[in-house]
């Protein structure tokens, strides 16, 4: 009998709709896990909307939680540590340091962290998180970091847009930050690519010693809010969740990962046109259909999106 994996999620919430820790929360439920979820803001929704409002935790309280209720108090040991959003430059130094401290006092809790600092060219953060994020990369043990295109460009500080620059970008992460073991980019628009309306998804485990590897992705006619946070939680569980198997190849997990996430992207596209009636270009989805996706998180073995290219 398997024992049921623990994973802390600290991420983002949203009362509305599914990014952050909404993004990662019942997917992972429904695999299974056990998910001790700490938030850290609290907003209607996410800002892809007009208009949102709520409020950010303090460092002194998302601290006081960790430190004294979760370890102290109630000595919970957990398989995995996920983290994503952080309100500022401070909740970000102090819960690295204690997440690291974590994973080097035990060994058995692995490090997930998503650099959350923008997209498309743009922060979305404090700019000097961008310098932190890469202390915490160079000083921390990680499991597995989910940098996005633009979030690899900041912390190898080259631009990545070609299958060359990625290459050459991974070699560079690996020689800055020797201590993360596995990086997937989520989403990578590549020149060579650029008339195949394919999104590239690279990954690189050193472990294994292995090539930077690629899945080029069939683009649905949309965009959506969430599917990042959807991709590590999965990538987590297809990581780390092994029902007592051996552990699996990155190029492996990855390729399951891709699979859910493209099932649900694409059942959330369905729904969304079903009701909007058909469109010539992309439309904007807010909102995953997590909860009709139910069946597709369900599945196990889960499916793979084939064969990775190196
Ligand atoms: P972040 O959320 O941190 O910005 P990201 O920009 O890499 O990360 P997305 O662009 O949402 O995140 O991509 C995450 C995954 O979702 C991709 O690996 C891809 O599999 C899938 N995906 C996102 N948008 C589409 C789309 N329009 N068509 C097909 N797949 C998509
Ligand atoms: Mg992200
Ligand atoms: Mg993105
Ligand atoms: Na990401």
């Amino acid at each position: 009998l398997h024992r049921t994996k623990k994973v802390l999620s600290i991420q983002s919430h949203v009362i509305h709709g599914y990014v952050g820790n909404k993004a990662a929360t019942f997917p992972l439920q429904y695999r299974g896990w056990d998910v001790d979820v700490l938030n850290t803001v609290q907003f209607s929704n996410h800002p892809g909307y007009a208009h949102f409002t709520g409020f950010k935790c303090s460092t002194e309280e998302l601290v006081e939680i960790v430190e004294k209720g979760l370890i102290g108090a109630l000595g919970i040991k957990y398989d995995a540590v996920l983290t994503g959003y952080f309100p500022n430059v401070q909740a970000l130094q102090k819960m690295a340091g204690i997440v690291g401290q974590m994973c080097d006092e035990d060994e058995n809790v692995q490090w997930v962290l998503d650099p959350v600092l923008g997209d498309n060219g743009r922060l979305y953060v404090d700019e000097k998180c961008v310098a932190v994020y890469r202390d915490i990369l160079q000083s921390s043990k990680i499991f597995l970091a989910t940098p996005n295109q633009f979030e690899m460009e900041l912390l190898v500080g080259m631009p990545v847009r070609t299958l060359e620059d990625t290459k050459r970008a991974f070699e560079l992460f690996h020689e800055r930050y020797p201590r993360v073991t596995r990086v997937v980019v989520t989403s990578l628009e590549l020149s060579e690519f650029s008339n195949d309306n394919v999104y590239v998804v690279a990954g690189f485990d050193s472990s294994l010693g292995d090539e930077v590897f690629f899945y080029k992705i069939p683009k649905i006619n949309a965009t959506f809010s969430g599917s990042g946070d959807l991709i590590t939680a999965m990538l987590t569980d297809s990581l780390l969740n092994d029902h007592g198997r051996t552990q699996q190849p990155l190029s492996t997990s990855l390729g399951q990962a891709l699979w859910l996430v493209t099932s649900i992207l694409q059942k959330t596209y369905d729904l969304n046109v079903a009701n909007q009636g058909p469109h010539d270009s992309a439309i904007s989805i807010k909102d995953l259909k997590l909860i009709q996706s139910r069946d597709i998180l369900k599945q196990d073995p889960v499916p793979s999106m084939g064969k990775p290219d190196t």
